[in-house]
């Protein structure tokens, strides 16, 4: 099926063929024998590099493109960073791009980027492939901007659920993020750009995030957060690993040897190197020692600092060639040299547009559909459509995720590239799609702004339809759970006024919902990506069967959460503009998410792992075999069309654990059609039943009973059975 793009100007697509291509040395060298290891052929560069040239390719040359004003070097792609090669050894320059959910500051040079749906959406197809053709979308566009490595790749868990940046992360769970981000990372990699999993760790909240020390005991660090950085890093194998700006137990991120030797090196056996978080570098000797591999954007510590530290013996040399060997290695293995990208070419935005559309289709949630209200039929004579500016376009998420809308932003179209953390809607219109889908009904729109009105154009309408948002961005965190505005006002007013109201979510992340009981249907479509109206659209009358289940629970109410408020929400910015130091005392430890709720006996407004289909499914036969290293499973489609049910799989540890929680362990999607029953056979990683002995600094498999336990949900798993595991 052909999709139509907004079309876009001529100009624009005459612009996209003109960046300066990177220069790099065409004379042969000895590590272009291909048959070499990376490992070997790094060595050989660094032989040959001069002390100099062994500090420039360890850091940034500036902000550049990312502050008005500021110098950018003639051969920098414009990007979010720039680190100078060596042409005379045929080493490439390093053109970053920040590319979480698209290509970033696109527009700015006249090119155009796929924006994808939020990563949390992608998160909630719980589709591994999925995944690796969301990174592909991402890695083919860099490629053809001329850049060679993405700084995406975001998998804080979600620790706070009105943190403002989730929607460019994974969920709360370790195993479902890091494994969905890990195989993005592999996708985006698969083009051979370099990629990167971020931000490294426990960067949870945005609120004093510069600043803040977040404390969480180790061995459930291990369980939890680290986990999904483990799990991404092993998966995808990247370039990168960016370390964060917080401090962690009181020691900034980016100089923490316990992070980044002691656990990221040595137990992860992370290969690549550690790049900072932008100016969240903070000191020569003590970061290098610790184990930062290269300071981003500038060179305050690691640029002519880091010499003189070499030159006075206060940092070995050998620290700084290992840095060297680990960015070289890279650069060999993921393919930059040997096929550096050429950026004559022009993204493909039919391709781009298709695969967004896919992967949202995936991604939407149907959280509620009471009475058969869904899908609608095409015969509907009347149609309300309220709010979110759902009849020009759908919403994205904002800072340094931020993708260049086609045109503009619709809601605001002047000239130019949106703004830090401005409001953006993409050119991707829910009603238009709705039209197409109903061409005989007659289709309204209401801004949404006055309830009464919303609600007098409801009672009119077979169906209302109540687009709500919650905007969300770097930089900042919802102070609640609670739609912004009177949005819960005007669904209150709609579902009185009409019965048949259906409320579509586009939300950075989990929501409270107290009119959830007077509408018929409820639809979580994330921030939908360039395709998100044409899939809405097909999802609400039902050309496609929602299967997306939920990668975050979403509570009923702040009280419910383990930190009811954020920490540091509350603290006032000094004269220097910037919050005093604080500790975030992540006392849940591993109780991140469902596990919470499940340990303290609190119903969820929706689970984790929940999600509706227009269709049925049976689970039957659990077998669990290799004393619980696989299980098996049959899944029968019970209903009268065809669709993809994510089957899920807990393990929930021995007594002597202590966890009052299971744990994801493995997850599958498996398309049936009407009737059709399927045997999946799913692997446990041991890894995932196992837990962090602090004495030992290792996981370890306790030897007991473990329940297995499969289906549906996090909180309906029909299939059940124990299993003894000895030492
Ligand atoms: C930002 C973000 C990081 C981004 C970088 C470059 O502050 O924390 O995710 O990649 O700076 O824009």
């Amino acid at each position: 099926m052909k999709f139509r793009l907004p079309a876009l100007p001529l100009a624009m697509i005459a612009t996209l063929a003109f960046v300066p291509a990177p220069v790099v040395a065409q004379q042969h060298h000895p590590w272009d024998d291909k048959t070499l290891s990376p490992d070997v052929r790094a060595d050989m560069v660094i032989k040959e590099m001069t002390l100099d040239e062994k500090i420039q390719l360890v850091h940034g040359t500036g902000w550049g493109a990312l502050r008005e004003g500021d110098p950018i070097p003639p051969r920098s792609n414009k990007g979010a960073g720039y680190t100078e090669g060596i042409p005379r050894l045929g080493i490439p320059d390093i053109n970053l791009a920040d590319s979480a959910v698209g290509v970033r500051l696109a527009a700015t040079e006249s090119r155009y980027a796929t924006l994808l749906p939020s990563t949390l959406g992608a998160a909630s197809s719980w589709d591994v492939q999925g995944a690796q053709l969301y990174g592909s979308v991402i890695g083919r566009e860099l490629r053809a901007q001329g850049y060679n490595m993405s700084i995406g790749g975001g998998v804080d868990i979600t620790r706070e659920p009105r943190n403002g940046r989730n929607f460019e992360y994974a969920g709360e769970d370790p195993v479902l993020a890091g494994t969905m981000t890990g195989n993005l990372m592999k996708g985006l990699q698969s083009q051979q750009i370099m990629g990167d999993i971020k931000h490294y760790a426990y960067n949870d909240q945005e609120t004093g995030r510069e600043i803040l020390s977040a404390h969480v005991d180790k061995k459930a660090g291990r369980e939890s957060d680290l986990l999904a950085f483990q799990i991404a890093i092993g998966i995808a194998q990247p370039a990168g690993v960016m370390c964060s700006y917080n401090r962690v137990d009181s020691v900034y991120a980016c100089e923490n040897d316990y992070l980044l030797n002691d656990v990221l090196k040595k137990d992860f056996g992370f290969k690549g190197w550690v790049l900072s978080d932008w100016e969240a570098t903070h000191s020569t000797v003590k970061a290098a020692l610790a184990g930062l591999d290269m300071e981003m954007p500038g060179l305050d510590y690691f640029g002519a600092p880091l010499k003189q530290a070499v030159e006075k013996g206060e940092v070995p040399l050998s620290r700084v060639e290992d840095m060297d060997h680990r960015i070289l290695r890279s650069m060999f293995a993921v393919g930059v040299v040997d096929n550096p990208p050429m950026p004559r070419s022009v993204v493909d935005p039919f391709k781009g547009l298709e695969d967004a559309q896919h992967i949202e289709e995936e991604s939407i949630v149907l959280l509620k559909n009471a009475n058969g209200a869904l899908p609608l039929k095409s015969t509907v004579r009347s149609v309300a459509i309220i709010g979110s500016h759902a009849d020009k376009g759908i919403l994205s998420g904002g800072g340094s995720a931020q993708v260049d809308p086609p045109g503009g932003n619709v809601i605001d179209p002047r000239p130019g590239e949106p703004k830090w953390q401005e409001t953006v809607y993409f050119p991707s219109s829910p009603m238009k799609y709705i039209r197409k889908q109903a061409p005989e009904a007659k289709i309204e729109f209401n801004e949404g702004t006055d309830a009464a009105s919303a609600a007098a154009l409801a009672k009119s309408s077979d169906v209302a339809i109540v687009f709500v948002n919650q905007v969300m961005h770097e930089g900042e965190d919802a102070k609640t759970l609670s739609l912004p505005g009177n949005q819960d006002e005007l669904v209150s007013a709609v579902a009185a006024a009409n019965p048949h109201t259906i409320v579509v979510l586009e939300t950075g992340g989990p929501v409270t919902m107290p009119w959830a009981e007077k509408v018929e249907g409820i639809l979580s479509t994330w921030y939908p990506g360039i395709g998100g109206g044409e899939a809405i659209a097909n999802v609400l009358f039902g050309t496609v069967n929602p299967s997306g289940k939920l990668p975050v629970t979403f509570a009923k109410r702040d009280a419910d959460l383990p930190h009811p408020e954020i920490a540091g929400m509350n603290l006032k910015e000094g004269p220097d503009h910037k919050l005093p130091p604080f500790d975030v005392n992540y006392t849940e430890g591993a109780k991140v998410g469902y596990k919470w709720y499940e340990s303290q006996h609190i119903q969820p407004l929706f689970p984790f792992g929940f999600g509706l289909s227009y269709t049925t499914y049976a689970y039957s036969d659990l077998k669990v075999k290799e004393g619980g290293k696989e299980v098996s499973f049959s899944i029968k489609n019970t209903g009268s069309r065809a669709g993809a049910e994510i089957a899920e799989v807990y393990g929930a540890l021995p007594k002597a654990a202590g966890e009052a929680y299971k744990r994801l362990v493995a997850f599958d999607r498996v398309d049936l059609a009407p009737g059709e029953s399927k045997t999946v056979t799913l692997k446990i990683d041991p890894l995932y039943l196992s837990v962090f002995l602090v004495d030992k600094d290792a996981f370890e498999l306790l030897p007991g009973e473990y329940r297995l336990t499969v289906g549906p949900s996090s909180d309906k798993t029909p299939l059940e059975q124990t299993v003894s595991i000895r030492k």
